[in-house]
This record gives C-alpha cells, sequence and structure tokens, in this order.
C-alpha cells in the first residue's frame, strides 16, 4: 500500500484512448501509401519498445545518454541555481533515469515543488511518478500520458518559476519545419524573465561514430527499429513478416541527420486488417522510420531565435559529443 501523504502528491492524466489506435491506423495509411514510405517514430515505444530503448542507452556506442549524463552530473546544480527553478516539465520523460539528477539538485537548491512529466508510454509515467514521490519527499507528481505533438495545452499553469526539459536529443526526430514549429510551441509555455527550456541535442560529429551509435554491434537498434512493425502487427492485425526486414542507419551528409530505415529483403505484400488495405514492397525497397539531426551551435542557435528564444548558456561534455542549452523568451 502507498502512504496516503504519497497518493495525494500524485495524480495521472491519460488523454490518449481508442483514438490513438486511429492516429497509428492514420500515421500507417498516409505513411505506407507514399511512393517513398515512412512511419513516425512515437509507435516504436510499446512495452517492449521502451525496453529495447532502455537497452539502447547502455549500449558501449550510443554516447549521447552518457554524454547528456556527464553534462548533468556536472551543471545541474548551476542549473538550479540559475533558474531557481520550482517546477520540471519534461516532455518523453521515460523512465526519467537522468532526470533526477535535475530533480534533485533543485531538491537540494529548496525550490522543487512539482514534476509534470509527459510521455506516450503509461506504464512508465506512472512508475517513475510513484517512485519519484518517494524519492523527493513534499514533491507532487502531475504526470500526462499523452502526445507531446497533441497534448502540450493539458500542461498544467505554473505558479512557480519553471523548467521545461527535452531531453535526450528528441528534438532531432523532428523533420527542420516541424522541428521549428514544435519549437515555437514550447516557447509559449514559457514566461519571460521567470521560465526556461533545457533542451539536449546531438552534435555534428565523425559520422562512422555517429552511424555506430544507430547500428550497434549486438543488434538491439535494429530490433528497436523492427518493433515499429511488431506493433503495426499488434494494433493493426498486420501481418509484416518482421525478420524479413533489415535494419539501415546513415547519416545523410546534406542534411545532417541519421536516417534509419527498414529494407523488405524481398519482394512481400503486407496485408493490414485494420484498414482493409494491402501494401507492396518491391525487393530492397526501403522504409524510413526516423530522422535524428545532428545539429551545429549555429543552427542550434538559429532554431532557437526563430522560436523566439535567446540561449542564456550552452553546456557540452568533455569531448563536445552532445549539447545541453539552456534558453529564455526574449524580453
Ligand atoms: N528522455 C529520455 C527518453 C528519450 S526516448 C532520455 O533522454 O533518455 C524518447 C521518449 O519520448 C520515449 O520515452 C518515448 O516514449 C517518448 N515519446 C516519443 N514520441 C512521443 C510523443 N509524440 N509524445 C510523447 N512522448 C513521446
Ligand atoms: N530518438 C533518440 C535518438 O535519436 C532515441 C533513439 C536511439 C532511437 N536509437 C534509436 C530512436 C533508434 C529510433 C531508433 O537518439
Amino acid at each position: 500500500m502507498m502512504p496516503v501523504n504519497q497518493a495525494d502528491q500524485v495524480v495521472v492524466h491519460t488523454y490518449l484512448g481508442p483514438s490513438d489506435e486511429r492516429s497509428l491506423a492514420d500515421d500507417v495509411l498516409d505513411g505506407l501509401t507514399k511512393p517513398f514510405k515512412e512511419l513516425p517514430p512515437k509507435h516504436f515505444y510499446d512495452a517492449r519498445g521502451a525496453e529495447l530503448f532502455d537497452r539502447i542507452c547502455e549500449l558501449p556506442e550510443y554516447y549521447p545518454t552518457r554524454a547528456e549524463r556527464a553534462i548533468l552530473e556536472e551543471r545541474s546544480a548551476d542549473i538550479a541555481a540559475l533558474t531557481g527553478a520550482g517546477e520540471l516539465v519534461e516532455l518523453g520523460s521515460g523512465t526519467a533515469a537522468k532526470t533526477r539528477l535535475l530533480l534533485s539538485a533543485l531538491y537540494d537548491g529548496g525550490t522543487l515543488r512539482r514534476y509534470v512529466p509527459i510521455d506516450v508510454t503509461e506504464r512508465m509515467v506512472r512508475d517513475c511518478a510513484e517512485a519519484l514521490v518517494g524519492e523527493y519527499p513534499g514533491l507532487a507528481v502531475h504526470g500526462i500520458v499523452g502526445d507531446f505533438e497533441r497534448h502540450l495545452a493539458h500542461v498544467p499553469p505554473p505558479d512557480v518559476p519553471r523548467i521545461v526539459a527535452f531531453l535526450g536529443g528528441t528534438i532531432g526526430n523532428f523533420t527542420p519545419g516541424s522541428r521549428r514549429r514544435f519549437l515555437r510551441r514550447l516557447a509559449k509555455l514559457l514566461r519571460p524573465g521567470q521560465d526556461f527550456l533545457l533542451l539536449g541535442t546531438d552534435l555534428v560529429k565523425d559520422p562512422s561514430v555517429l552511424e555506430a551509435a544507430y547500428d550497434d554491434r549486438a543488434g538491439v537498434t535494429a530490433d528497436f527499429n523492427r518493433n515499429v512493425l511488431r506493433v503495426v502487427n499488434r494494433e493493426l492485425g498486420a501481418d509484416f513478416d518482421v525478420d524479413a526486414f533489415e535494419h539501415v542507419a546513415f547519416f545523410d551528409h546534406e542534411r545532417e541527420w541519421i536516417e534509419m530505415r527498414l529494407r523488405a529483403q524481398r519482394r512481400m505484400t503486407v496485408r493490414i486488417a485494420a484498414l482493409d488495405l494491402e501494401i507492396e514492397f518491391a525487393a530492397r525497397e526501403e522504409l524510413r522510420t526516423e530522422i535524428s539531426a545532428k545539429f551545429t551551435p549555429e543552427r542550434l542557435s538559429g532554431d532557437l531565435a526563430a522560436a523566439g528564444l535567446e540561449l542564456v548558456d550552452v553546456l557540452t561534455d568533455p569531448d563536445e559529443r552532445f549539447a545541453l542549452s539552456l534558453s529564455a523568451p526574449r524580453q
């Protein structure tokens, strides 16, 4: 049994329901009937996908998690002192593993009141909400099970200075145009003179390092990539032969992003029962499943400026692999 005082401190609101199978259905219909097939990345993260992502974060090749963690270990106390934040809103919070470094710094600084995690994976929001109120006495958690592209309006209004955190380089999964639109919407959650955006971005670097991070030797990323097909099979009654798709990851030099695809190893016809649809794949035809943009300092400051945000500080790890930027609405 959870002590009453802890239960009081946790609310979790769910904005995902049966209509979200529709969102998967719409995405599959739109994405797989185009000449160049494509699926959006948010559908990777069912329970198995979330578990595979945790394993990715531990891989020797996948440096972003360790680099971002190193920055937070080094600088969380400075971030807490500079912002004096009482509230942390986090998009794509996952298991909030690195977030604890920030929460601890705000807690130790005596300002922390509320944590607002937003994630599509219900289990993760609930488990981390319950764990965190135990770890930080007095902390209130307002969890949001939802899509950060559609449900930002449900973020409760702040009554103390807040940090909106978007970690892990997840912003890189947007295409450049939608990334700027999204940053503008995030900026609306911030009050000038009070609130800050804390944004994690992976940096442009040697392509062999980048490509290894998305194509590990143990094949965990490949398994994660193929997981989206399992989700479509289960949710929409499709019959993808998951093992017949090969994982492809490459750095696109012109666009400065890593692109992930699934390549059909033979010609096939896939039936998607819920959509009453048949999709043809030619042998070696590829389906794009994710892009992960890599940033230069210029691109980062340009994107933030376009959203009406001003850089306060850019923190990097000692090897300059990853950047954590703190920005605020232009006064
Ligand atoms: N912040 C964590 C996890 C990053 S992985 C870290 O830095 O390690 C991306 C997370 O975002 C996953 O937990 C996934 O479930 C969530 N996510 C992806 N797309 C989402 C969307 N559209 N809305 C809400 N959460 C999303
Ligand atoms: N979105 C994160 C990133 O771009 C997480 C991630 C790591 C990922 N490996 C992946 C997402 C493979 C999809 C497929 O780094």
